[in-house]
């Protein structure tokens, strides 16, 4: 079976979850975030390289405070609770997005987090965190202004993304049954294969994971040319 190098999820459908039992959007997100350290194991299991996480956009601060303080308040507590044993599984994690933006004490975990696993080279997980593709993109276009360096071609280009070392998405998966890329890595994922499950993301099993990679497996890229 062909297994994708980099996996990209957006992981939505929490708040419907919640909704579905007469719960707090809240017990949606905690129990998400127990399904993505879950998939981070699948992945690791696979030989899976890189695991991308959209766990916050650039649009979600419009979000109630109340939720926005929750979801920070849980990716910080979940890291750090699980950062021990990931490590010792050697989980290297990274976050992607505009991280100076985000309240100090989970700027700082973000910090601390990426160098206590910089080592780590079993897997390497991405949190994307106040991450939206148009601001990298952006902010992509005022570093090259700023450097004053000539034109870029799209080689070049790539060197100023958040991290420019990580390879474009081979598979993108989102659940929920909503079929679009919310601002996800929209220059990264111009040739990744999508896949959408209409699973709610805190439903999301081994099983529907599986499917995603039986799925992949069968997808034939030509990157424009003829085959
Ligand atoms: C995705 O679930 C998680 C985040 C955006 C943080 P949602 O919170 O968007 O859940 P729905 O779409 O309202 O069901
Ligand atoms: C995308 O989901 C963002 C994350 C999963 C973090 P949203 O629920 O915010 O996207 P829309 O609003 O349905 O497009
Ligand atoms: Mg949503």
């Amino acid at each position: 079976m062909k297994i994708p190098q980099h996996i990209a999820i957006i992981m939505d459908g929490n708040g419907r979850w919640a909704k579905k039992r007469g719960f707090q959007r809240q017990s949606g997100h905690a129990r998400g975030a127990y399904v993505a350290d879950n998939v981070a194991h699948m992945c690791s299991d696979h030989g899976i390289k890189y695991l991308t996480l959209y766990a916050f956009s650039t649009e979600n601060w419009k979000r109630p405070q109340t939720e926005i303080n929750f979801l920070f308040n849980l990716t910080l507590s979940y890291l750090k609770s699980r950062l021990p044993e990931m490590k010792k599984e050697g989980v290297r994690f990274r976050f992607l997005g505009r991280i100076n933006d985000l309240p100090p004490k989970l700027r700082e975990f973000c910090d601390f987090i990426e160098t206590e696993t910089f080592d780590c080279e079993k897997l390497t997980v991405i949190i994307a965190l106040n991450y939206g593709g148009r601001a990298e993109i952006v902010d992509a276009v005022n570093k090259i202004i700023e450097k004053n360096d000539g034109r870029v071609d799209e080689k070049s280009f790539k060197d100023f993304l958040y991290l420019p070392d990580v390879p474009y998405p081979d598979l993108i998966i989102r659940t929920s049954g909503e079929e679009r890329l919310s601002n996800f890595l929209i220059w990264q994922g111009a040739y990744s294969e999508l896949y959408f499950a209409d699973k709610l993301w805190p439903d999301f099993t081994h099983e529907d994971f599986e499917l995603a990679l039986k799925s992949f497996d069968k997808r034939q890229r030509k990157y424009g040319a003829v085959i």
